[in-house]
């Protein structure tokens, strides 16, 4: 018999998050799933996984409120470390018509804080783990049609301090992955956007377990596909 793995989801309260911990819930993990608030997604899966599921609470922009979770984790074992978490503000606008708080708001929610807590909690993932951070296809620099400028620059920033993170673990045997899971109906998505999240999170845990284990940064989508930076 198989020790069954466990998975930190960071921000999965609602939409893409919820989702996920639902995904590794049904794939019989230890699903440890974070909100900030009460989250009645998060309440009706714990009815049903209530052997499996640990609901617990962190806002990531808050440094004391993550090292408080790591406290209570207490140097947890885990296989994948997946930080969700992201907020969009201004999207449609462009930098001289765009409040200078919402684009701090972005900066800081999509690109320091999920890095900090990767920094935070990146000891307590296994060698053949894998740690990985909701990017965007949007945040690719290469591939910039100009859709959600502010946005995609907190991802492309999300991005840079992945790799900048590699690079100072040289030889971390972990995979580092920045995951683009496509267009998705969420709040977040939309009604316009392209696919349904059952289109999105079951490829994106099949990737990101594909590539445990499997050393170095990469920017992928759904299926697996390097996304040019
Ligand atoms: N939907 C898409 O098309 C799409 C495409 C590419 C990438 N993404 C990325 O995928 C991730 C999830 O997006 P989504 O579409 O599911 O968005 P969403 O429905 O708006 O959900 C965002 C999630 O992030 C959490 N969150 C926001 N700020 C947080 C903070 N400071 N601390 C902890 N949790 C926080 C929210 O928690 P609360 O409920 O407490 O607000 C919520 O669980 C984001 O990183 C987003 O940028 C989405």
């Amino acid at each position: 018999m198989t020790a069954r793995k466990t998975i930190l989801v960071v921000g999965a309260s609602r939409g893409l998050g919820l989702a996920l911990a639902e995904e590794y819930c049904a794939r019989d993990w230890q699903v440890i799933a974070t909100s900030r608030g009460r989250s009645p997604g998060l309440d009706g899966l714990l009815a049903r996984y209530s052997a499996t599921l640990e609901i617990e609470t962190v806002d990531i922009v808050d440094l004391a409120s993550v090292l408080a979770l790591r406290a209570r984790l207490g140097g947890r074992r885990l296989d994948t470390l997946f930080v969700n978490a992201g907020i969009c503000k201004a999207a449609e606008r462009t930098p001289l018509q765009a409040n200078e708080k919402d684009f701090l708001d972005m900066m800081l929610t999509n690109a320091l804080s999920p890095m900090r807590v990767v920094e935070a909690f990146h000891d307590g993932v296994a060698e053949n783990g894998a740690i990985a951070v909701m990017s965007s296809e949007i945040g690719s620099i290469a591939k910039c049609f100009g859709f959600w400028e502010l946005y995609s620059a907190s991802k492309a920033a999300l991005n840079m301090l992945m790799k900048a993170f590699s690079a100072r673990h040289p030889d971390d045997p972990r995979a580092l992955l920045l995951v683009a899971p496509g267009w998705v109906r969420t709040e977040m998505g939309g009604p316009a956007a392209s696919f349904e999240i059952s289109d999105s999170i079951p490829l994106v845990a099949d990737m990101v377990e594909r590539n445990a284990g499997i050393p170095g940064v990469r920017f992928l989508d759904r299926y697996g596909d390097i996304l040019p930076w």
